[in-house]
């Protein structure tokens, strides 16, 4: 994800030591002590709506345009949309390179009271994060837009996830985690769809190959087929899969498509989770943990377990637990083991403790993992 592009966001440095910061940020951890969610679901929608009405039209047609971030002190942010402001004229002859269409960095809380260099501009602390514009390429004369080329063409990437699918499905470790989701998702936990976060695009090679994107999106497809399995004998419609990632080009969103799997654009993933939902988010360059704690609790999480024990300070993290991130873990869910696997590493399973009031019915259809 690339980093905010307004020119007034980092210019002066957007750990200003001025007194106004400081008191800005005493007032958002105040607000934050108080349980003000950052992230709230209704503001992602609203940025996705405005995205969306950005993205229907032509490049060059919105330029100029302004797009609102709310903000969780109610003083929104408006900001001028930089779309289609050419950043390279001169790529080739007949290629230059322009900003696309907007996007969301999101800022982790840790980052936001850190006097911390890439930290949010004062305007932009009480909101989920910034705009941010990567740049695209296109003809100079057509205007036409250059999709990026993958690095794995679209017929590989599906051979490629199907091998990851026979081979992982059965071997032991499959095994192993098919009975610990069977044993996990319970009636009571009244789980209906999956929804994946970062988990990669397998049409690019990146520094270290896309074979750990390729078992990811396996193991959300296993998910889904346990999903499916636990609800069949009362609901014969598919549990809904769900991914998303900004990273995916189009020959990714090819191959999922025919595996069943819905591509959202961010923030429509987020949107999508809810209390039925099972997450599965792997290594996100974003706040994950942070944003799901803030709009639900779902069924079920699959995610990193901590490990800030490799960064030395939480701030340089992309995705770490805050108070309430912990605070939700260790007070309303049950943490399973995940094993280890070279390419499925580090994760852990959270799964959602009773609740008082469906607590008999959870009794009765609880898990004997859960027992203790
Ligand atoms: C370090 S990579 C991890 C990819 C993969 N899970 C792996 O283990 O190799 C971080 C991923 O986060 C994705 N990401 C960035 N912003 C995101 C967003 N808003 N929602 C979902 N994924 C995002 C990136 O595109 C990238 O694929």
């Amino acid at each position: 994800m690339d980093r905010p592009t307004d020119p007034s966001t980092h210019s002066e440095g957007n750990g200003s030591s001025s007194g106004l910061r400081e008191e800005r940020v005493r007032a958002l951890q105040e607000m934050y002590d108080a349980g003000t969610p950052i992230f709230k679901k209704a503001d992602l929608w609203y940025i996705g709506d405005q995205i969306d009405d950005i993205q229907a039209r032509p490049l060059d047609e919105v330029a100029g345009r302004f797009i609102i971030m709310p903000a969780m002190n109610r003083l929104n942010v408006v900001d001028e949309v930089m779309t289609g402001r050419v950043t390279n004229p001169d790529v080739s002859p007949d290629v230059e390179e322009v900003y696309t269409y907007p996007s969301v960095y999101y800022y982790s809380f840790d980052v936001r009271v850190a006097n911390y260099e890439y930290g949010p501009a004062d305007r932009f602390l009480f909101s989920p994060g910034e705009f941010s514009y990567g740049p695209v390429k296109r003809n100079k004369h057509t205007k036409e837009l250059i999709p990026p080329t993958p690095d794995i063409p679209a017929e590989k990437v599906r051979e490629d996830l199907k091998a990851a699918i026979q081979r992982w499905g059965p071997s032991e470790h499959g095994k192993a985690v098919r009975q610990i989701l069977t044993s996990v998702i319970t009636p009571s936990l009244a789980a209906k769809k999956v929804v994946a976060f970062a988990l990669g695009s397998m049409a690019t090679k990146g520094f270290v190959g896309n074979a750990a994107n390729n078992y990811q999106h396996a193991l959300l497809l296993l998910v889904q087929e346990c999903l499916a399995a636990a609800t069949a004998n009362y609901d014969d419609r598919k549990p809904g899969c769900f991914a998303q990632d900004p990273a995916y080009l189009a020959e990714d969103k090819t191959v999922l498509h025919e595996a069943g799997i819905t591509v959202l654009q961010d923030p429509r993933g987020f949107v999508e989770v809810d209390d039925e939902a099972v997450v599965i988010s792997i290594a996100p360059d974003v706040p994950v943990k942070q944003i799901i704690a803030d709009i639900a609790r779902p069924a079920i999480i699959i995610w990193d377990r901590n490990s800030l024990q490799d960064y030395d300070a939480p701030w340089e993290f992309a995705d770490p637990e805050s108070s309430r991130v912990k605070n939700m873990l260790a007070n309303e869910y049950t943490e399973v083991d995940f094993p280890h696997h070279e390419h499925l590493d580090g994760l852990v399973i959270y799964v959602r403790k009773p609740r008082p009031e469906n607590g008999a019915h959870a009794r009765i259809a609880g898990s004997p993992l859960l027992a203790a």
